[in-house]
């Protein structure tokens, strides 16, 4: 007989707690960097819409499987679909969780490590220009980074024993609204700075001219499923810790908009700061870790400020990594019959050998460091590729489309559209009720094309030239 499944204490703990799980590194380190690369205004435009009319319903539809099943990931396929192969979309959302969760760990590692660089000030006393070569040879020293990896690690398995109520929402609870203050506080400080202004200019004057480019449209509909963390079972997940009475359009709704809130505070925590320095938006995955160092150094209160700020991007990836910790977790208590404990120790250890090679993938091997990976790389499709860009470009641009293309073909085919909307509504007054037909909607046209469009160009069909214009490539008939 197992126990009886735990619940969130109620809505607000939930929507807490799966903010959490959607406010991450991809917020506060990838959104900036995404945005800064693609044109700032267009980028930021262009999300919100992929948000709204594909995030929001992807999200609506796992919370409905979880909280009508009350199962794991695997095992609300089996309740909702029995003797059918449903529970497969389950098993690949496990497998594609595990594998985000593994490279997940070591990029959150490298902030708390930073945490550890403001406090003793250890880039403070470097020349600016130094602060690519100071992260590269940070990166390139995996017995550090693996150390960082491990204690992040560690982190999220002490809070997920806990459990869902003790473990989970405890600390949402606590670590959620301080990140939302911490972040708040930033955007304020910077706004005083000399020459902010062109900062918010980037992110928020628009150029429909650039916005309506196809590679923005791609990049911002990826980073919407990453960063509202749909795809892979992890709000069924959630969802199954809900109860029927509570309101799960507005639990989405508010989830959506701390996250996009979030992600906005982000850019504007570190834009006017970036233009007031006279340094570039478009420095890539380097911007949190090199740009930012360079104006802590430069700014005044920048120790403080640069604390504040690292210590807000740790806790936002653990936030999100005890979700992944989660589903996983969930997985093997419902179906595998194993303590939570246990479950937790497992999946950790897991998670931790398999973030080992990422965290090599960023060390050239030397003498010094003979494990080095970074130059043992995979020729695709002309771009050279380390293990830590292969399993984030899979997880990222293939598995999550793919599994949330499955979630909604099993929505639509596999248990019925007209079931999965009279479940949407339980907990609901009849004024949300209109929001039903949308959802339809959008889940019978729109998300199946803009589905199909991002899978297309992810397995390679077309690609885009140097100005953004589209080609086909060659299986397509098209000159690459
Ligand atoms: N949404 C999280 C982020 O933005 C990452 C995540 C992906 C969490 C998938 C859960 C599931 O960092």
């Amino acid at each position: 007989m197992q126990a009886k499944r735990e619940h969130w204490g109620g809505q607000l703990a939930f929507v807490l707690a799966t903010a959490g799980s959607a406010v991450g590194l991809g917020n506060i380190w990838k959104f900036p960097y995404l945005a800064g690369q693609h044109g700032g205004s267009a980028f930021v435009l262009i999300y919100l819409l992929c948000v709204l009319v594909f995030g929001l319903p992807l999200m609506l539809c796992e919370f409905v499987i979880g909280r009508t099943a009350q199962k794991d990931a695997v095992g609300s396929f089996v309740v909702l679909a029995p003797n059918t192969r449903w529970w497969l979309v389950g098993v690949l959302g496990i497998l594609t969780g595990l594998i985000i969760l593994s490279y997940y760990s070591v990029v959150a590692g490298w902030s708390l490590h930073y945490i550890w660089e403001t406090i003793t000030w250890a880039y403070g006393r470097l020349d600016a220009s130094a602060m690519g070569t100071h992260f590269g040879a940070f990166t390139a020293d995996y017995r550090l980074t693996i150390l960082w990896h491990a204690v992040f690690m560690g982190l999220c398995v002490a809070i997920v024993v806990g459990g869902v109520k003790e473990g989970i929402e405890f600390w949402s609870k606590i670590l959620m609204p301080l990140l939302f203050a911490m972040l708040l506080f930033i955007v304020g400080w910077v706004f005083f700075l000399p020459g902010a202004w062109r900062g918010y200019e980037f992110l928020f004057a628009l150029d429909l001219w650039k916005a309506l480019k196809p590679d923005v449209v791609i990049a911002a509909l990826g980073q919407a499923f990453f960063s509202l963390g749909v795809g892979m079972g992890c709000l069924i997940t959630y969802g199954s810790y809900m109860k029927k009475e509570d309101n799960l359009f507005s639990s989405a709704l508010w989830v959506m908009i701390a996250d996009t809130g979030v992600a906005l505070l982000a850019g504007l925590a570190i834009f006017p700061a970036v233009f007031s320095f006279g340094l570039k938006p478009a420095s890539g995955p380097g911007l949190v870790f090199c740009t930012l160092p360079a104006i802590f150094k430069g700014m005044s209160g920048g120790r403080f400020i640069g604390l504040i700020f690292f210590v807000a991007l740790a806790i936002a990836a653990v936030t999100s990594a005890i979700s992944l910790v989660e589903v996983i977790v969930a997985y093997l208590i419902d179906e595998k019959g194993m303590e939570r404990m246990k479950a937790t120790i497992l999946v950790g250890v897991a998670a931790f050998l398999l973030g080992v090679p990422t965290a090599l993938s960023f060390a050239p091997s030397t003498p010094e460091h003979p494990f080095g990976l970074k130059d043992a790389t995979i020729d695709l499709l002309g771009a050279k590729l380390t293990f830590f860009d292969v399993v984030e470009k899979f997880t990222s641009n293939i598995c999550l489309p793919v599994g949330g293309a499955l979630i909604v073909s099993f929505i639509l085919f596999g248990w019925g559209l007209d079931q999965a909307v009279r479940n949407l509504e339980e907990g609901t007054s009849s004024g949300w009720r209109r929001f039903s037909w949308w959802w339809a909607f959008l889940l019978r046209i729109v998300v199946p094309v803009l589905l199909l469009l991002t899978m297309a160009y992810s397995f390679g069909l077309f690609g885009f030239d140097a100005h953004g214009g589209m080609v086909l490539l060659p299986v397509l008939g098209g000159g690459a």
